[in-house]
């Protein structure tokens, strides 16, 4: 088969013959049709990730269907030819509140999505939702998943809720906006350009405004007519201050990535006379990726694809993600 590999850190991925794997006891080889990238992959690529072991295909995200079953599958898995995407977010362990020690993302050190097959244990391959294409369904497990966690597992956002997305041009945060909206929260958001704002409102979003300008945080509080319940960030840096600011009395903010690094600034008595809550996310239990795909079948949510790239020139979808002008999740087809 053939699978795009990242050798070195710095360098370039590379597309090679590799062996086609077998599945184990268990595990399930799925013929991959799409895979999606994450800033993750460029992450790894620029060394800038904990525990790099190379080489290694990249690509945490994958949809496909199944072409063999390895001997003591499980009765339920999906079955020979059934359309399916994969849960990348392996040996959560038992604890819901937490990963276990283990817990790794699919995609470096275990092979990745950026190949033609790939084997798994079988309670990773999840039915793909009917209305979505393999594009689609690509686009969706781990910002989907990151999304549905910091939202709802953890924010616990609710219906009617004012609901503010930060740096919408994200992966994870453009599917958050989908998925607040269609749980009928009353969403707005932030970015580098208006013409994202105005594509963000497309998916249901009241608003927003560039988080370049100033007094952005008053503005939008007079545009959405009062402060927000759910602040849902992944900056982090210097741009995290102004989201006390941004949050209602009793506010939850959630934050999963910490894009423009640590936090400089936290006056602590914003947070405790304000009783707000600031809480980390990572990726989501396996009850939380089932309760994502039961969200997107029951509302319909189809992920946004921004550009599709052959698997061959998976080295151009990189650096499409690390320019930064995407508008949803960049995919490669997979012949
Ligand atoms: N913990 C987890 O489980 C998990 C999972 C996924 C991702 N992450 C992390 O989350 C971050 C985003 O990941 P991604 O894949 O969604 O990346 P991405 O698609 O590359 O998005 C990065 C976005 O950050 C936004 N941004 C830049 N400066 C900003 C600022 N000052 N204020 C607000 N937003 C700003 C930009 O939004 P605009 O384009 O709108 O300007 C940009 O599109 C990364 O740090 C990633 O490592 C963590």
């Amino acid at each position: 088969m053939q699978a795009l590999q990242l050798d070195a850190i710095g360098q370039p991925v590379v597309l090679r013959e590799m062996p086609t794997p077998t599945p184990g006891p268990g595990e399930i080889l799925v013929r991959l049709h799409a895979a999606a990238l994450n800033h993750r992959d460029v992450f790894i690529q620029e060394g800038k990730y904990a525990g790099i072991r190379l080489p290694c295909t990249l690509g945490s995200d994958g949809a496909g269907e199944v072409a063999t079953h390895g001997p003591d599958v499980p009765a339920d898995a999906p079955a020979v030819g059934a359309r399916v995407l994969l849960n990348p977010g392996l040996r959560w362990g038992d604890n819901p509140r937490a990963q276990a020690r283990d817990f790794v993302v699919l995609g470096m050190p275990d092979p990745g999505t950026f190949a033609e097959y790939i084997v798994l244990p079988a309670q990773y391959v999840r039915p793909l939702p009917a209305h979505l294409s393999f594009a689609q369904g690509a686009a969706l497990p781990l910002a989907g998943l990151t999304a549905y966690r910091a939202a709802f597992t953890r924010a616990q956002v609710q219906a009617g809720e004012r609901v503010l997305v930060t740096g919408v041009g994200g992966g994870v945060a453009l599917l958050a906006v989908q998925l607040c909206v269609a749980r009928g929260a009353d969403v707005w958001v932030t970015s580098s350009a208006d013409e994202k704002i105005a594509r963000a409102q497309e998916h249901g979003a009241r608003g927003g405004i560039r988080y370049n300008t100033e007094n952005w945080v008053k503005t939008l509080i007079q545009l959405a007519g009062g402060a927000f319940d759910v602040i849902i960030d992944s900056a982090g840096g210097a741009a995290f201050g102004p989201l006390l600011d941004a949050a209602a009395p009793g506010g939850r903010i959630v934050f999963f990535g910490g894009t423009l690094g640590n936090i400089p600034d936290l006056p602590p008595a914003k947070v405790f006379w304000k009783q707000l809550s600031i809480l980390g996310s990572t990726m989501g239990t396996p009850q939380d990726f089932d309760d994502l795909l039961a969200l997107v079948t029951e509302k319909g949510i189809v992920p946004v694809v921004d550009e599709v790239f052959p698997l061959a020139e998976g080295e151009a979808a990189l650096r499409r993600l690390e320019a930064g002008a995407q508008f949803g999740k960049v995919v490669l087809k997979i012949a």
